[in-house]
């Protein structure tokens, strides 16, 4: 279990490096694994209207899905932060959405880290279980 979850930090470390943020210069790596052991990686992509910049573990979500992936069972999100930073409030609620409640590490590059769950980032969430659809 461990030994999955660096494998995964490392992934997200190295999704990081690619982040695009000339704007912010604050760069984000993300990481999710599927039940099957498939990893995709995120960064951050800003752009010159900053309201349509990405968070690292959306793209790491879209990459997954796009690729007809899905069952994830854990995600990590990585910034260089002494203070572990944590999945932004509409990144909380697409994990919800797409992945449940599961394991969500979040480590510095010193590492540092931290598991929780997405319950404990999004506790009482809307989703689908309200719509009378
Ligand atoms: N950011 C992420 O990619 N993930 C987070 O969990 C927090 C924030 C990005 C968005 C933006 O490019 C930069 O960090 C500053 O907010």
């Amino acid at each position: 279990m461990e030994e999955e979850i660096q494998r995964l930090i490392a992934c997200a470390r190295d999704g990081r490096e690619r982040a695009v943020a000339p704007y912010s210069g604050f760069r984000v790596g993300a990481a999710v694994e599927t039940e099957d052991g498939s990893v995709f990686t995120g960064c951050n992509v800003e752009n010159a209207t900053y309201g349509l910049t990405v968070c690292a573990e959306r793209v790491a979500i879209w990459k997954a899905l796009s690729e007809g992936a899905g069952g994830f069972r854990r995600l990590v999100v990585v910034a260089d932060t002494e203070e572990l930073t944590p999945p932004c409030g509409p990144c909380r609620q697409i994990i919800w959405e797409f992945c449940g409640d599961i394991e969500i590490t979040m480590a510095n590059l010193d590492g540092k880290s931290e598991t929780v769950r997405t319950s404990e980032l999004l506790p009482r969430a809307f989703d689908r279980r309200f719509l009378k659809t």
